[in-house]
């Protein structure tokens, strides 16, 4: 057959989702995001994923971190508003209609992590964005993946990836792996790569085509995270939310390049540039 299902997310279909912010606007418009993650050593990854929230443009935006963020998050996010969780991330937070969640960035996999994930998901039935050790709790066991919600977005590096659906050949079969599973399981992949291809839950594949080796850097997952939680809060469906999502990742990461260099630019310095992304999409 000659079916069409690979497509280029080059700058003009990602201009033609954007959607400039309203005059009239006020905070409620621009809907709540929540980031949970966080462990002892790894707050960093939460402060990186709610800043990017946030300068992505969310309404509200919340971390859900364990005790030991407080000060960290609080001091380095005074936008944000800190929900004490952690683990228990679940009992401590109601969730309410119309807040959207991305849960992974520095989680860890701790027991009572690991519990507290599983116990939110037996009744989390909306989508939402799962990333690195959220990835790798699930990952597990099989069935475990039964307990993503349809429509949600997860995002995984090659290696989660590999851990979550199995080892593949070459990247091409890992490419047909991942429409497999997306229709599977009704659920958008970010298989995150040098061009990141989303892939829809009918298997269709859009590949990106910014960013740069100067993301290879840790942390830089954390950044697309807070970023596709922040869009999709915001209203952007989740495919939408997808492709906008990392086109503005890696375009904020090659604005960040020209100015410090593959070398020396950090997540932080992307995070910087989302504003002239914005700025230059408006
Ligand atoms: N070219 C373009 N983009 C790149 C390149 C490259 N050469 N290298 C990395 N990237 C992009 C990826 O597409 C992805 O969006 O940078 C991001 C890297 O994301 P991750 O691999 O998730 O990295 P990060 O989460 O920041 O750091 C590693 O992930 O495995 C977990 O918990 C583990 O803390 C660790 C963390
Ligand atoms: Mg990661």
């Amino acid at each position: 057959t000659t079916e069409t299902y690979y497509f280029s997310a080059d700058d003009s279909v990602v201009r033609s989702l954007f959607k400039p912010r309203n005059d009239f606007a006020h905070k409620g418009n621009y809907g709540k995001a929540i980031i949970a993650g966080g462990s002892y050593g790894k707050i960093g990854a939460v402060v990186l994923a709610t800043k990017s929230a946030l300068k992505t443009g969310a309404g509200l935006t919340f971390t859900l971190a364990p005790q030991c963020g407080y000060e960290i998050v609080q001091m380095s996010c005074p936008e944000a508003m800190f929900i004490e969780g952690g683990g228990r991330f679940i009992k401590n937070f109601d969730i309410d209609k119309g807040t959207t969640i991305g849960i992974g960035p520095g989680l860890g996999t701790h027991e009572e992590t690991r519990k507290g994930l599983f116990t939110f998901l037996k009744d989390y039935k909306s989508p939402l964005i799962l990333d690195a050790d959220a990835l790798n709790i699930l990952s597990e066991d099989q069935k475990n993946l039964q307990l993503i919600p349809k429509k949600s977005i997860i995002t995984p590096h090659p290696k989660e990836f590999e851990r979550l659906f199995g080892k593949t050949e070459n990247s091409f079969k890992r490419l047909e792996l991942a429409r497999e599973k997306a229709k599977e399981f009704s659920i958008y992949i970010v298989l995150k790569d040098h061009h990141t291809q989303v892939i829809t839950p009918e298997g269709n594949v859009y590949y990106n085509l910014t960013g740069n080796a100067g993301l290879a850097k840790g942390g830089s997952g954390d950044i697309l995270t807070g970023i596709l939680t922040s869009l999709l809060a915001q209203g952007y469906s989740e495919k939408d939310s997808s492709i906008l999502g990392v086109w503005l990742h890696g375009k904020a990461a090659d604005f960040a390049a020209e100015k410090h260099s593959k070398e020396s630019m950090l997540p932080t310095d992307v995070i910087d540039e989302l504003g002239n992304v914005f700025n230059d999409l408006n």
